[in-house]
């Protein structure tokens, strides 16, 4: 009986267990058995795999494992995931193709996860010849040719709502809040929950700020907003994990700075406090969007192996042309190694969608005050 590995790899992404549930279902329905390896390529390299579908009695072909059937409704990954260090070396890459070229009719591997995942399928397909599809998911939205990673779209819901938390308990003081969130080297999460939770700023690496910049900017502001006649009740800035000054110096050197300007402003007692938001924002239930990406994605991969396709990813609503279209028209696929030139363009700012995001944050920047 054909076989299709799936795995799940690097930092989790609420929607990772919808894609894994679609690839069961979906090779089951095509005749295939699914098995997941266990915490992503370190289970490859030791040929750890559970089972994902089953064999139904009197002929009547295979199913998903009943232990799939709710698992899309929840965070995190039910296969386990690691960032591998194993897995970079060549013989844990060749000892994962092994593990793979040893599975009966082997259709493929399906690799879920954010861009060193991908780099990893990458390697597997170009050193090994095994046939490998990629899965775009991280909530840092940092992978090139996609519009949208699974888990994107929950993390962001997760950031708007903690915003608002913040907002009542900051209007209640007048106070100022700095709130972090996750994107090592993205900074999309920042300004799109800036955005959607009507911020007065955010701060991303992508602006190229200085530290000393930056703390002006932001007392500035603060200043500004709670000065009359303005005389805002609240103050709020998203600030990225990118912008490697930390939260909490930051939120010190504002402080300083806004008690050396309130002689004489109109300002009283205004109080700075900051939150990091970490590892939250990465857990939570998947939200229909991811969900139905997920599952979509998922719908992709299996056909793209299927034909015969490897050493690609499938983009949803993809953020540049030339893909290579699919049965579901948001779903296209493309070239690993044009996807991980992409993302290093993303990353290091050259990259026409990364300039695109600037601009349109800086754009808005009147309304975000920052
Ligand atoms: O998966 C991406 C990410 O969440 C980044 O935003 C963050 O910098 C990193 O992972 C944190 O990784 P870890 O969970 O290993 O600390």
């Amino acid at each position: 009986m054909p076989t299709l590995a799936v795995l799940t790899s690097g930092g989790d992404a609420p929607g990772m267990n919808a894609a894994v549930r679609a690839v069961a279902k979906l090779g089951a329905a095509r005749g295939m058995t699914v098995l997941g390896a266990e915490l992503g390529y370190e289970g490859l390299i030791d040929g750890r795999f559970r089972p994902l579908t089953m064999e139904l009695p009197d002929g009547a072909g295979l199913a998903a494992v009943a232990e799939v059937d709710d698992v899309g409704g929840q965070g995190g990954t039910l296969l386990g995931s690691a960032r591998s260090a194993r897995f970079r070396e060549p013989g844990g890459r060749a000892a994962a193709a092994a593990s793979l070229r040893a599975l009966p009719d082997l259709v493929g591997l399906i690799v879920i996860g954010g861009n060193g995942s991908l780099a990893g399928a990458h390697a597997l397909a170009t050193e090994h010849g095994v046939p490998v599809v990629g899965v775009p998911a991280s909530i840092d939205n940092d992978v090139g040719c996609t519009g949208l990673a699974i888990g994107v779209d929950t993390a962001l819901n997760t950031i708007v709502e903690a915003v608002d938390r913040i907002a009542d308990t900051a209007r209640a003081h007048r106070r100022a809040f700095i709130v972090e969130v996750m994107g090592r080297d993205c900074g999309y999460l920042a300004m799109a929950s800036a955005v959607a939770s009507g911020a007065d700023g955010a701060l991303f690496r992508e602006q190229g700020r200085g530290d000393a910049e930056i703390v002006e900017a932001v007392t500035a502001a603060i200043a500004r907003a709670f000065a009359p006649p303005l005389s805002k009740k609240r103050f709020l800035v998203l600030k990225s994990e990118g912008v490697r000054l930390p939260c909490t110096k930051l939120v010190r050197e504002v402080e300083a700075r806004l008690v050396a300007r309130l002689p004489g402003t109109g300002i009283h007692g205004v109080g700075v406090r900051g939150v990091v938001l970490g590892h939250v924002v990465r857990g939570g239930r998947p939200s229909y969007q991811d969900r139905m990406i997920a599952g979509r994605l998922a719908f992709g991969a299996v056909g793209a192996l299927e034909k015969g396709g490897t050493d690609a990813m499938v983009a949803w609503n993809a953020s540049r042309e030339g893909g290579t279209a699919t049965r579901d028209p948001y779903v296209q696929t493309f070239p690993l190694a044009q996807v991980l030139t992409e993302t290093e363009a993303l990353l290091d700012g050259s990259s026409p969608v990364t300039e695109r995001r600037v601009k349109m944050m800086q754009a808005v920047e009147g309304a975000l005050g920052l």
